[in-house]
């Protein structure tokens, strides 16, 4: 499906796992992407590579979402490279899975920091390109945690709910030249779930209706799709991309 063709998209934390696939799939749509990394800017540019293989243009840009600072220089060099903004999907997270009694502050503060604030502060910066263009669409990446809540990652969980909090709020007042989304993914086998043991996803898995993990696709054509103008009357919702899990 082309339906994003001519649209300029920036993914945070996209070198790898869930926004690696958004970044191919908003591609495969037509978009060209800017795609933003913390640390690892050779799996960064590999992704641009294959951005460019699919045929619309890519540019690796690392930026710490944690620092404002940081933020603003990332959307104007998006700016500078693109021209604009039309597509901003919020996707670097940090997850750290312990009990409630060993969540430490400096794990507390940093999950905050990446899911919350640096949040919060991309789509801020992104929205004032927007607005002063043709508009846009924002999408989220929350967690089914955000739900469901979580004693093993509560700060995880918390910051989740936060981020579909955040989703109603900024829709509301982005509207209607914004629509702002988000996307609540189950457990997906990547980097940040590489400590997972066998016994969770077996149970995992035998909880879930459609009887499989999700995929980093899976989330991708959600993103996808709320991106687009399919979505173009859909604002401040949450899609759950978890099989089903959720419904017991
Ligand atoms: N995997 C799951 O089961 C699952 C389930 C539900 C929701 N999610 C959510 O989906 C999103 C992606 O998860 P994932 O599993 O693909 O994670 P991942 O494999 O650990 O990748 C994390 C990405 O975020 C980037 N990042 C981390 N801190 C950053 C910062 N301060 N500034 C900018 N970028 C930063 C990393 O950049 P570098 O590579 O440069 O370090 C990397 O590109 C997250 O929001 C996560 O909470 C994941």
């Amino acid at each position: 499906m082309i339906r994003l063709k001519g649209k300029i998209a920036l993914v945070t934390g996209a070198s790898r796992g869930i926004g690696r696939a958004i970044a191919l799939r908003l591609a495969k749509e037509g978009a060209d992407i800017a795609i933003n990394f913390l640390t690892d800017q050779h799996r960064a540019e590999a992704v641009c590579q294959e951005v460019r293989a699919i045929g619309p243009r890519a540019v690796a840009l690392q930026a710490d979402v944690r620092r404002e600072q940081s933020v603003l220089d990332m959307i104007q060099r998006v700016v500078h490279s693109f021209g604009r903004i039309d597509v901003l999907v919020n996707n670097a997270g940090v997850e750290y899975e312990e009990p409630i009694e060993a969540t430490s502050e400096e794990h507390w503060d940093d999950t905050f920091a990446v899911n919350v604030k640096g949040l919060f502060f991309t789509s801020r910066a992104a929205a004032r390109i927007m607005a002063g263009g043709k508009g846009g669409a924002i999408v989220n990446i929350a967690s089914r945690f955000g739900f469901l809540g979580d004693p093993h990652s509560l700060a995880y969980s918390a910051s989740k709910a936060a981020v579909i909090n955040i989703t109603k709020a900024m829709a509301k007042r982005y509207g209607p030249a914004i629509r702002v989304n988000c996307v609540a993914p189950a457990y997906t086998p990547t980097d940040m779930m590489a400590h997972v043991t066998k016994e969770y996803q077996r149970a995992t898995q035998s909880g879930t209706p459609l009887n499989r993990f999700a995929t980093p696709e899976d989330t991708a054509a959600a993103v996808a799709f709320l991106a687009s103008d399919d979505a173009a009357f859909t604002t401040g919702q949450t899609i759950l991309v978890d099989g089903g899990y959720s419904l017991k």
